[in-house]
Order: structure tokens, then sequence, then C-alpha cells
């Protein structure tokens, strides 16, 4: 393993179990059913680098990313931070440093903080929990430094989080996820539910604390325009699996796969006001039964036969790797041109 790699994802499948009981089973003779949410994913993350997943609702950024906290369990494949296997600790104090070392912020800040709790409390509890500071004292005074890095006072760490806007309970958030000096923190559309006019704000934030305390981030969104804004690397899924992936600007200036394509036709141009270019079009299939072959085929203006049966795996497309039969086949158009996307109009547009 390359010594800067901080997380490794390797061989990733979360599969759902959302069969009918044994009994109607039996009588009515159906099979079980699994929800494909995660499929066969791999990736690596460096230290201090920004690795953003994108892709539409429902392609499994988040269960991938519980599995990378270790709150869902792989149903085969595994998920390695700096090195140690994230599950199977054979001690409780390895499974406590581990769980000190990734962090997660969440879209709606309210599910980290406890609504009668003072803000100070919230976050202070991983500090506690992890036996992070000597006494009441420490507690405060290092509650207090967290709060100012976010740009909030200590003086707030006394209220309550109803007290305080949108924007700056994911500020409360994110204190509370760096109380323990994370290396990594997944952060899954940590902006989505902000007012347009903050979510710049927080984003440019989390961009000065991962210089100043070199974090990581795993960053899910499904909006282009932040991953432009943050990522170092980009992993675009599509049902359950990386369909494209490579260095942000390299894989934004000349994307190859052509659910990237039109996933980024779909991002308002800035020359018409902020509108998309184009709708997508079409739904993705189920994950319950996903299709033979490439599950992007029933909307890819390039699919033809070979697509229906045989299933493209990702490869080598110099900087980036892309899983495309298209790709392969030398058959895909240039890319139009070179976009950055826009993050206000991006924002604004949802
Ligand atoms: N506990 C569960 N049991 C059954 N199915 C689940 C469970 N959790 C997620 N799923 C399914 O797994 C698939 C992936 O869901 P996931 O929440 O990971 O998608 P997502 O990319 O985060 O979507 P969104 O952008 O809407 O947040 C979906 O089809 C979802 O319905
Ligand atoms: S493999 Fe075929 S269907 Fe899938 S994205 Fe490429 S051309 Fe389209
Ligand atoms: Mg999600």
């Amino acid at each position: 393993m390359q010594d800067d790699v901080l997380l490794a994802v390797n061989n990733l499948t979360v599969r759902f179990d959302v069969s009918a009981p044994a009994l109607k089973r039996l009588i009515t003779r159906s099979p079980r059913r699994f929800v494909h949410a995660v499929e066969d994913v791999s990736f690596t993350v460096p230290r201090r680098s920004v690795f953003a997943l994108v892709g539409e609702s429902g392609c499994g950024k988040s269960t991938l990313a519980r599995a990378v906290v270790g709150v869902e369990r792989p149903t085969s494949g595994h998920v390695s931070l700096a090195g140690r296997r994230v599950s199977g600790f054979t001690t409780r104090a390895a499974e406590r440093t581990w769980r000190s070392d990734v962090q997660m912020i969440f879209q709606d800040p309210q599910s980290s903080l406890n609504p009668r709790w003072r803000v100070g409390r919230s976050v202070a509890e991983p500090l506690r929990t992890h036996r992070m500071v000597a006494g009441r004292a420490e507690a405060v005074e290092r509650v207090g430094a967290l709060l100012e890095a976010v740009g909030l006072s200590s003086e707030d760490a006394r209220r309550f989080p109803h007290q305080f806007s949108g924007g700056q309970r994911q500020r409360i958030a994110i204190a509370r996820a760096l109380s323990t000096r994370p290396a990594l923190v997944v952060c899954d559309e940590p902006t989505s539910a902000l007012d347009v006019s903050v979510q710049a704000q927080i984003l440019n934030l989390m961009r000065r604390l991962q210089r100043e305390f070199g974090l990581t981030y795993l960053l899910i969104t499904h909006n282009f325009a932040v991953v432009a804004h943050m990522a170092d690397h980009v992993g675009v899924m599509y049902l359950g699996r990386l369909v494209e992936q490579g260095p942000a600007d390299v894989l934004l200036a000349d994307p190859k796969h052509p659910y990237t394509r039109l996933l980024l036709d779909t991002v308002p141009d800035p020359a018409r006001r902020g509108r998309a270019r184009e709708p997508m079009k079409g739904e993705a299939p189920s994950p319950i039964n996903p299709p033979v072959g490439c599950a992007f085929q029933q909307r890819c203006p390039l699919a033809t036969a070979r697509c229906a049966h045989e299933r493209p795996v990702l490869r080598s497309a110099g900087r980036t790797a892309v899983a495309c039969h298209a790709f392969e086949e030398r058959r895909l158009p240039p890319w139009r041109t070179s976009i950055q996307p826009d993050l206000q109009s991006a924002e604004g547009s949802r």
C-alpha cells in the first residue's frame, strides 16, 4: 500500500435483504430479494485530499459512506483506514482509536445535535466519550477553541441549537466532528439543506479547516459545482458501481463515461442565466434487479448489443478510469468543451 493512502475501499459490496418473510416466500414460491446498493467498489484516498463521490439519488453514496464509517456491514470486500481494517478490532482500545479517527458530517446538522443539550455539551461529548479531556476546565477550553475555529464564539457554547441559523448549526456540527482531531471526515451532502447564500461559506470553511487540521474528506454530493470547488479526486457512481473516476480537474475537463457527460449536461450554464442545459432523461433501473450488461444501457445514446449482455469494467483511460464499451471501442465522440461549473448558479438551481 502507498504510504500516503489514508482510506482504501476494496471491492466493497453492500446488499440489503428485502425478502418477504420465509413462510410467504414458501407459499408464493418467490425468491429472496436483495437491494444491490454498492457493488464491487474500489478506490483509495490519499491523506489531506478530498475525494468526491457523485451520482443521482439512490446510487449508493450514503450506503458507501456508512460502510466507510463502520455503520453498515459490508456484504463482501472491506474498508481500511491507514492500513487498519474497519471492523474486527481485537481490543476496545483499538476500536476507540479508530472511532475517534473517523467522523461524519450530515446533510441535516440536527441529526448530530441534541436539541435539548447546550451546544457546548454536544461539541464536548465526543471528547468525553474518547477520554480526550482530563476534566471540565479542559473540555470548556477545547470547546471554545473549536467554536472559534468554525467562526463562532466560545460564548455560543451556552446556547441551544434552536437559537442558531441552519448555517451556524452546520458550523457547530463541524466543530463537534473535529473535536476528536479525526484523520478522515465523511461529509454526506453537507450543504444541500442550507440556503444558497450560506452554502459557499460552509464549503470555504471546510476547505480552510482541511488545511489547518490536515484533514482528509470523503465528500458526497450530487453537485458538480461542489466537486469543482472542493475535490482533488472524483468517483462517479451509477446504480451502486463506480463508472468513472480520476483527478477532478482531468475528469471535469474531459469526462469519458456517457453518464458523467449527461450529468455534466445538467449543470446550469451561467451563460444561459443558470438554467440546466439538458435535463437527464429516464430513470436508473431498480437496484433490486440490476440489468445484465451495462446498467446505463437504457439511457445511453451510445448503447449497442454488446452493452445489453456484457458489463463493462473500469479500465485505465490515461489519468482517469472508465467503465464503458464505447470508450474501449474508440467510438466515443470528443467532449464538447472544458467546463468549470459555477458554484453559485448550480447551487441556486436546486
Ligand atoms: N437499510 C436499507 N434497506 C434496504 N434498502 C436500502 C437501505 N438503505 C438504503 N437502501 C437502498 O439502497 C439504495 C442506495 O441508497 P443510498 O441511500 O445509499 O443512496 P444515495 O446515493 O445516498 O441517495 P441520495 O442521493 O438520495 O441520498 C437505494 O435503492 C435505497 O433505497
Ligand atoms: S457500456 Fe454501452 S450502454 Fe454502458 S455507458 Fe458505455 S456505451 Fe453506454
Ligand atoms: Mg444519500
